[in-house]
């Protein structure tokens, strides 16, 4: 199995381009159940997600063909299946989102019950119910879910009781082919969710509110085929932030929003580096100097997101003081913890707060990736580290980050994947 290996201690100074959005990508792939004609996508990242993406699509049929420049296309002219077996949907919890899409189109579906990081229960049950109230009829029978809508799916008004992305979404994919109007009320507000609206939108539908709380759909009763382009990846951007934030030097960021991350560069200007934001690009610079202690706490978006936390917190394991992080969106996503402190980090989780209390510095050690995200935290706690880390279990962070020991290794980050060849 593969490990990532880092030689500590090197500031970095370079360029990052950043890759289009792994959350939104996987989405706007299940898009082309939707349609008869072809969907292409740009500014598509290469990753193991959107390979089981494509894998998952390929077995219902879609024709799936990756393009030179970051392109692919898929095309689900006809499809050979309905069901989505237990082996394509476990690798991958956003797999589950082709039950709308299928149900949409054929007006029935079988998908297995989803797996994914390990970072709580992570039920479905908010996605059922919003396809129920879509008119969907829903069964689970050994680990599948299935589903019937004979008269084809119908508007219908849901209401989140908390937010959720993934609900969100897969209510928009379910409702924009339904008869009639949908409302989604307390719906998520990513720019991932806006990315889908605007793709399905430029296919025919009518979608209006995305990226505010109250999305309404009026079904549509058929959607063309399109050209889109993928939203930047904003965790991408605030990880490697993050990672010059911590190990110190100046990192220009490009292809990127920056206000997809309104809350992420006012703290880290408050732990002392300096944040320079352009139209299009960002510049972070840390000169020698202490990392000020800042609290934080994730929310869904447009507050601090969840999947920067494990990456925030690596940063402040070096703070000159005490900062508490708490964890509002999974109930178990603290795993990096005891990694980190294998390193020398000192945190104390308590319930969703961990009180991390600077420490001088952090030293090299043989760590383990336990998601996806963690991943990404223990090789910036490695950056700065003091001598060798080794990070085990990178089939975690193959699933989300595009080439990660590249860019980090053009900005001069003595980093590099060894094989052990099995
Ligand atoms: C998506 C992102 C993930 C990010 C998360 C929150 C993708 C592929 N993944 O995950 O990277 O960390 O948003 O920003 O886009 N929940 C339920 N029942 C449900 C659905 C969710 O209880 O039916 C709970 C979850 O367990 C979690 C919370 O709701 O505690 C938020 O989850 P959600 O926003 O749905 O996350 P995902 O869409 O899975």
């Amino acid at each position: 199995m593969d490990s990532i290996e880092i030689e500590g201690g090197y500031p970095l100074e370079g360029e990052i381009q950043i890759s289009g959005a792994k959350n939104s990508a996987i989405k706007l792939m299940a898009v082309c159940l939707l349609t008869e004609q072809p969907v292409e996508l740009t500014n598509m990242p290469r990753l193991r997600d959107t390979r089981f993406m494509g894998q998952l699509l390929a077995h219902l049929g879609v024709e799936v063909e990756e393009g030179p420049g970051a392109r692919m296309s898929l095309h689900a002219k006809t499809l050979s299946s309905t069901t989505a077996p237990y082996d394509l949907v476990r690798k991958m919890r956003a797999t589950f989102n082709v039950l709308g899409p299928l149900l949409a189109r054929t007006g029935a579906a079988k998908v297995s019950l989803p797996g994914g990081c390990a970072i709580g229960a992570r039920p479905v049950d908010l996605h059922l119910k919003a396809l129920e109230a879509l008119g969907a009829n829903i069964t689970l029978d050994q680990g599948y879910v299935i589903a019937n809508a004979k008269d084809g799916l119908r508007g219908g008004e849901i209401t989140f009781p908390f937010i959720s992305v993934g609900a969100t979404e897969h209510s928009i994919l379910a409702a924009v082919l339904a008869k009639g109007e949908s409302v989604l009320n307390n719906a998520a507000r990513e720019p991932e969710i806006i990315d889908l609206a605007e793709c399905l939108n430029a296919m025919g539908a009518k979608i209006s509110g995305a990226g505010r709380s109250e999305i309404r759909i009026e079904g549509v009763s058929s959607l063309n085929g399109v050209s889109h382009k993928v939203v930047p990846d904003r965790i991408e951007a605030g990880t490697y932030a993050l990672a010059a934030a911590t190990a110190g030097g100046k990192v220009k960021l490009t292809n990127l929003r920056h206000d997809h991350l309104g809350a992420l560069w006012p703290l880290i200007a408050q732990s002392g580096a300096d944040v320079s934001l352009k139209a299009d690009h960002v510049i972070i610079e840390r000169e020698t100097g202490p990392i000020r202690a800042v609290d934080m706490d994730t929310q869904a978006y447009p507050g601090f997101p969840t999947d920067l936390q494990a990456q925030f917190m690596a940063m402040m394991t070096l703070s000159d003081g005490v900062s508490i992080i708490r964890e509002n969106i999974f109930e178990n996503r603290f795993m990096h913890c005891p990694e980190l402190g294998r390193m020398g980090a000192n945190i104390t989780v308590s319930g969703r707060e961990a009180i991390v209390r600077g420490v001088k510095s952090l030293q090299g050690a043989q760590v383990m990736a336990t998601d996806l995200r963690a991943s990404a935290s223990l090789i910036n706690a490695g950056l700065v580290a003091k001598g060798k880390t080794s990070v085990g279990r990178v089939y975690h962070l193959d699933r989300g980050f595009e080439h990660i020991e590249i860019k980090l290794g053009q900005c001069g980050a003595k980093i590099k994947r060894v094989s052990d060849g099995s």
